[in-house]
């Protein structure tokens, strides 16, 4: 294992004890401010958060794990660059060769691995994992978050990233990210029976985030071209490839989409604060229990969130639906607005702006795996009334 340790001047670490062969690996100490990018091909970085922030920035970062160190208030920054382990300074040697024992048998050991996901780090070829983001609602956000969603796991956790546009008839992704797609979905029904791995790499597009992007045909007439099995099978050979699949969707609950429902390791189910969004909410999240979706896939998001009083809380919309929101993602027009008309995701224009913060938490508990915590039984009865009355409950 080669591990690198960057000091930026702050560090204060005793060197010597890191060439003693305490630690069963090859270490290499930099000193200077390059030293991020002299460190590509590092199976583990040791970096101040700052350095690892402007690595990732100007895209120098390389796909080792990292070790953040830096301020206690710091903590939540290390953990949106992906950080496996954070120190907070002043860091004493005896900590920094711990962290390092430690990543190194987690490592070997294989529990370091996400369990739903890839492990952070190095693109693989294992079999990966699919998210779709799905809402039986028009204009909920699903694209927007889609987007920003592939583009942060790619970006601040290092994945290797495909985002496929499976809004067959009104696609957005392509504007999204400023991209023309010369091929779509629709050519490569011709190769469906044969998507060998090299025939899809030559096939998907390259976004300058270092996503892939397979987009969706421009013509709404093409969308009865592609089946559930078509659907199916490009998933399938996308997370043979290795990719962690991001999938964009239409708000049609129909074959198309129940396939790319099977095929994923979770769904994303939007919704806002609206008694229409809510309603239609509940019924896609019953008719997905009538079909036996495994509940521990679906996960519940929040769009528009806002403090402001719309006439239904938070709570109100959760104790409806019976599970809690695993993100709540907020109202911030300008940001979402602007950075769709230029062709460029929020999460890199604007990283530290508060909706890019909450897609980047999204990111974090898919690759963490963790799970929302459920709505006490007791709470679940719909409690206001204006909902009662529209929900018939
Ligand atoms: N959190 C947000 N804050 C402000 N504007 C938002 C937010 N989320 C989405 N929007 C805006 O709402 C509109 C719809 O978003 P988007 O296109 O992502 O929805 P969609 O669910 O993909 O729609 P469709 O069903 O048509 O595919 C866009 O103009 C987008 O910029
Ligand atoms: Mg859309």
């Amino acid at each position: 294992m080669r591990i690198s340790i960057i000091d930026d001047g702050t560090l204060g670490i005793e060197e010597q004890a890191f060439r003693s062969g305490q630690v069963d690996a090859e270490i290499t100490v930099y000193h200077n401010p390059d030293g991020v990018k002299q460190s590509a091909g590092s199976d583990l970085v040791v970096a101040s958060v700052s350095d690892a922030e402007k690595a990732l920035k100007s895209g120098e970062s390389g796909q080792g794990r990292l070790i953040a160190y830096g301020r206690p208030d710091d903590l939540e920054r290390a953990l949106m660059l992906g950080a496996v382990d954070f120190l907070p300074q002043p860091v004493d040697t005896a900590d920094l060769l711990y962290a390092l024992k430690k990543s190194i048998i987690l490592s070997s050991s294989g529990r370091d691995a996400a369990p739903n996901f890839q492990s952070s780090g190095s693109e693989q070829v294992a079999e990966s994992s699919a998210v779709t983001v799905y809402s039986p609602s028009g204009g909920i956000g699903k694209t927007m978050l889609a987007v920003n969603l592939a583009v942060a796991l790619a970006k601040q956790f290092g994945q290797k990233v495909v985002l496929v546009d499976l809004n067959l008839q009104f696609p957005g992704v392509d504007l999204m990210l400023n991209l023309s797609p010369a091929r779509t979905v629709i050519d490569l029904l011709s190769q469906i029976d044969h998507l060998d791995s090299e025939f899809l790499e030559s096939f998907l597009m390259r976004h300058s985030s270092g996503i892939r992007v397979l987009p969706s045909s421009q013509r709404p007439e093409d969308s009865e071209r592609v089946s559930d099995k078509d659907v199916r099978s490009i998933i399938g050979a996308l997370k043979k490839n290795g990719y962690l699949t991001v999938i964009d969707s239409s708000s049609n609950l129909n074959d198309n989409m129940l396939a790319a429902f099977d095929c994923s390791n979770n769904i994303l189910l939007m919704t806002s604060l609206e008694l229409l969004a809510l309603r239609n909410t509940r019924t896609c999240l019953e008719i997905m229990a009538s079909l036996g979706y495994d509940k521990s896939k679906i996960e519940l998001v929040l769009n528009r969130a806002t403090s402001k009083d719309l006439g239904v809380q938070v709570e109100d919309a959760e104790n409806l639906l019976g599970e809690r929101f695993m993100a709540r993602i907020p109202s911030s027009g300008e940001c979402v607005v602007k950075a769709a008309n230029h062709g460029q995701p929020f999460v890199i224009t604007q990283p530290e702006s508060e909706i890019s913060k909450s897609v980047a938490g999204i990111a974090r508990i898919l690759l963490s795996g963790e799970d929302k915590q459920p709505v006490n039984e007791r709470k679940r009865a719909p409690l206001f009334g204006k909902a009662w009355r529209l929900f018939g409950a």
